[in-house]
């Protein structure tokens, strides 16, 4: 009787251990979290990204985003990976930017930034976007 017990402990011990396994892997970036779209980047001005750079670092971005490493909000190369620099996707980017996002990339909410202008997010996303 005794050993039946100890086996279904067993079972019960590798079932949580696995689930555990997969919560862990559902955190470190994989193509699934990325889902990257298939597309071609269009050629952009050199001053646009030196503009979408220096606002970047100027609104509190890094607060959330890092350019490598996830934190609050994904990494910025990782949604360079997943959009094509394309305009409508810039645009896409730029109203996320402006209104806030949630449930593209997990469950964390970005805020809105209603103090940015439209052009001003837009070459944020474009920056964002080149940064493969
Ligand atoms: C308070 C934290 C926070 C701040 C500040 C923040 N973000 Fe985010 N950002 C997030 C989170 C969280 C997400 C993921 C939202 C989602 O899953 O839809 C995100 C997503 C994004 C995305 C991808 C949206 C998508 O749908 O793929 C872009 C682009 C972005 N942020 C740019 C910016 C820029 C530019 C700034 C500065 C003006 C900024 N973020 C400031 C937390 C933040």
């Amino acid at each position: 009787m005794r050993w039946k017990l100890v086996l279904l402990l067993l079972i019960g011990h590798t079932l949580c251990h696995c689930a555990q396994k997969e919560n862990k892997t559902e955190i470190t970036p994989t193509k699934d979290y990325i889902r990257p779209i298939p597309g071609k980047d269009e050629p952009v001005a050199q001053e646009t990204l030196d503009k979408g750079e220096v606002l970047i670092s100027y609104n509190g971005c890094y607060d959330c985003h890092r350019k490598e490493v996830r934190s609050k909000g994904p990494a910025y190369s990782d949604i360079a990976k997943r959009y094509p620099r394309k305009k409508i996707y810039i645009s896409l980017l730029s109203q996320k930017i402006l209104n806030g996002s949630t449930g593209s990339w997990g469950n964390p909410v970005m805020p809105p930034h209603p103090n940015l202008r439209p052009e001003e997010a837009s070459a944020m996303a474009t920056y964002i976007l080149s940064l493969k």
